[in-house]
C-alpha cells in the first residue's frame, strides 16, 4: 500500500486511484479554519494545486474569510472524501504563504475565462446582482494579458498530521495515521 514510504507517497497513489475512479473534482478537498476573534470555527471546498513533501498547495482570495483566518490563525485542516472508493484523507498542520512564482505560475496556467473570473472577484462579498458581476468581468476583457492580480494568492499546508482511513465492499474499516516525528513520520493503526 506505499505505506512504508510515508504519507505524501501514499496519498499520491490514492489521489491518482480516486482522479481515475471519481466522475468529477477529485482533487476538491475541505478546508477547516479558525476565526480566533469570533471564536468560530468554518469549513468550505477548495481545490488540491499540488502535493508534495513541502506539503499541500491551494489558491484563493486575499480579502476572503479564509485567509483572514489563516492569516491569524495558520493552523487548518483539510478532508477528502472519495465516494467511489470508500475512503478518506484527513490532513492538519499549518499554512504557509505560497510564493509569488507559485501563485503568478498558477494565474498563468488558467484559462481566459477563469482569469477573469479571478480579476472580478471580490469573493465573499455581498453582491447586488448577476449583471453586477458581468459588468466587472467586462471591466477586464480589454488586457488580453492579464498579470496575476495582488488579491490572488496561495498556502501551503505543511503537514503534521495525515490521517487514511478505508473501507471495502464487505464494510469492514481499515484506520492509521502518519504523525510527524523529527524529520520523519511515526504510523499508527487506530480503532475505525
Ligand atoms: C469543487 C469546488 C472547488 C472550489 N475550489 C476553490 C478554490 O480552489 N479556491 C477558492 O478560493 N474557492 C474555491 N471554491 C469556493 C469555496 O468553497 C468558497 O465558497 C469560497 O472560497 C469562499 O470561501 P470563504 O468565504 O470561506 O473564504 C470551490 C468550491 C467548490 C465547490
Amino acid at each position: 500500500m506505499d505505506a512504508e514510504n510515508g504519507p505524501i507517497v501514499l496519498f499520491s497513489t490514492w489521489f491518482k486511484e480516486a482522479q481515475a475512479a471519481e466522475i468529477n473534482d477529485a482533487g476538491a478537498m475541505a478546508l477547516a479554519t479558525y476565526d480566533p476573534t469570533a471564536k468560530r470555527i468554518s469549513n468550505r471546498i477548495v481545490f488540491l494545486r499540488g502535493v508534495d513533501e513541502t506539503g499541500v498547495l491551494f489558491f484563493t482570495h486575499r480579502d476572503s474569510p479564509k485567509s483572514a483566518d489563516l492569516l491569524q490563525h495558520p493552523n487548518a485542516a483539510l478532508t477528502f472524501h472519495w465516494k467511489s472508493l470508500r475512503r478518506q484523507v484527513r490532513m492538519e498542520g499549518f499554512v504557509r504563504s505560497a510564493t509569488t512564482q507559485e501563485v503568478n505560475a498558477f494565474f498563468a496556467s488558467r484559462t481566459r475565462k477563469a482569469q477573469l473570473d479571478i480579476w472580478a472577484s471580490k469573493q465573499s462579498q455581498p453582491l447586488k446582482s448577476r449583471e453586477v458581476l458581468v459588468g466587472d468581468r467586462a471591466a477586464f476583457e480589454a488586457d488580453d494579458q492579464l498579470e496575476c492580480p495582488d488579491h490572488w494568492c496561495g498556502y501551503r499546508l505543511v503537514l503534521d498530521r495525515v490521517e487514511f482511513w478505508a473501507s471495502d465492499r464487505d464494510d469492514s474499516h481499515d484506520r492509521f495515521v502518519f504523525e510527524k516525528r523529527g524529520t520523519g513520520w511515526g504510523e499508527t493503526l487506530l480503532y475505525p
